[in-house]
């Protein structure tokens, strides 16, 4: 037997497509870009989680010089909200954009492997899944139905025994 893991994106030609909540998102997150901690990488990240309870919760990349010690944009948004909401909080949807020096941001960049898994985690937690919206600071944008979806066959906390 076989078995095909998959899911679809929607592939929007602009945020003029988008409805304007998620407009409102996409702009935060490309906002707060220019807020980034990343002086190493000259890469800086930024995301928007629209809670769900309405709220929204923005991060960016912090680099360190020793480089390991750097945190993704998403990872660091994760752990804000989970630092304000101990108890766990729900997202509806993370925005996530992104520019560079000398770079053109003009296409959707995707989360890295750590950030899904971080995700993926916050999604079993709430039990509510993260619609996900990547874009370059213009440029066709993204819509992922869940974070999950990026992470096929991801290990879960489900698996463990204390779960
Ligand atoms: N980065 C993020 O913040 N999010 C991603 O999804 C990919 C990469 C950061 C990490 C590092 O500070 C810089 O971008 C270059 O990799």
């Amino acid at each position: 037997m076989k078995k095909t893991i998959g899911f679809i994106v929607d592939v929007l030609e602009s945020d003029q497509e988008l409805s304007k909540e998620d407009a409102t998102l996409l702009a935060k997150a490309r906002e707060i870009t220019s807020l980034a901690y990343a002086p190493y990488s000259t890469f800086y990240v930024g995301a928007a989680a629209l809670l769900s309870n309405g709220e929204i919760v923005t991060g960016t990349n912090q680099e360190n010089a020793s480089f390991p010690v750097g945190i993704c944009a998403e990872q660091v948004t994760l752990s804000a909200i989970s630092s304000l909401y101990p108890h766990g909080q729900a997202i509806s949807t993370m925005a996530i954009s992104y520019q560079g020096k000398g770079i053109k941001s003009d296409h959707p960049i995707s989360p890295c492997g750590v950030c899904r898994q971080a995700l993926v985690e916050h999604e079993v937690r709430t039990k509510q899944t993260i619609r996900i919206i990547l874009s370059g600071l213009e440029g066709e944008v993204y819509i992922i139905p869940d974070a999950h979806s990026l992470l096929p066959l991801a290990f879960s906390p489900d698996e463990l025994p204390s779960k």
